[in-house]
């Protein structure tokens, strides 16, 4: 993969703007503010590639991220954002429900949890709806940096029962401040394209 040749190929805001392509997606979910657009940029060695937002939940947008003709990553607006209307949420749910359900491109989902933290229920429920349509799914546990090392295994014990995790799918403990984890995550989403 050549780091040096990305590019923005859309911010769709509906199913007709999706590229038409035969290229594989992975896609990135996760609660707002959990390092999703971080977790992208630190991929790509980049300092603001997939933009790290300011207003949190506001962007009802689905960006696709073409990886060197390869593969999009696909950032996906975050869940969870409490200064959103029942209508933006309505609005939200059916956007990513239609985008993970019937995008054929899709070929796993990179599932974004805070280290530091319980998982919350939206966490639970958006990674028990990828278990239940089958989709590949690798948890990243973000923020690691901001956890003393004699947490990890507790956290990630914490994070594992609280998912109902399957012990067949991926674990990587993530960290955009330090890298910890970036070869590992490379090595495992290269599987998917
Ligand atoms: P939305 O686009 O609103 O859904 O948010 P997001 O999930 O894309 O989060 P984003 O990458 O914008 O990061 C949110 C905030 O967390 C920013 O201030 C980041 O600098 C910070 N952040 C993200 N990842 C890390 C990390 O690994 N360590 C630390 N310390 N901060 C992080
Ligand atoms: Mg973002």
């Amino acid at each position: 993969v050549n780091l040096n040749n990305l590019s923005l190929t859309i911010s769709a805001a509906s199913e007709k703007q999706w590229p038409v392509t035969k290229l594989p997606e992975i896609a990135l979910a996760g609660r707002s503010n959990v390092g999703k657009s971080s977790f992208i940029n630190t991929m790509f060695n980049r300092k603001n590639f997939a933009r790290t937002s300011s207003t949190p939940g506001k962007t009802q947008l689905l960006n696709f991220y073409n990886i060197d003709g390869l593969v999009h990553f696909v950032d996906v607006p975050g869940y969870g954002y409490a200064r959103v209307s029942k209508k933006e949420r309505e609005h939200w749910g059916e956007m990513i429900e239609g985008y993970l359900t019937k995008r054929e491109n899709l070929q796993a989902v990179v599932s974004l949890v805070d280290f530091r933290h319980e998982p919350t229920h939206d966490d639970v429920l958006m990674y028990q709806f990828l278990k239940y349509y089958h989709i590949p799914v690798i948890v990243v546990a973000t923020k690691a940096d901001k956890v003393t090392r004699n947490r990890w295994s507790g956290n990630e014990s914490v994070i594992k029962k609280v998912l109902q995790f399957d012990s067949t799918d991926e674990f990587i403990v993530f960290s955009s401040e330090t890298k910890q984890g970036r070869d590992q995550a490379w090595s495992i989403l290269e599987k998917y394209f």
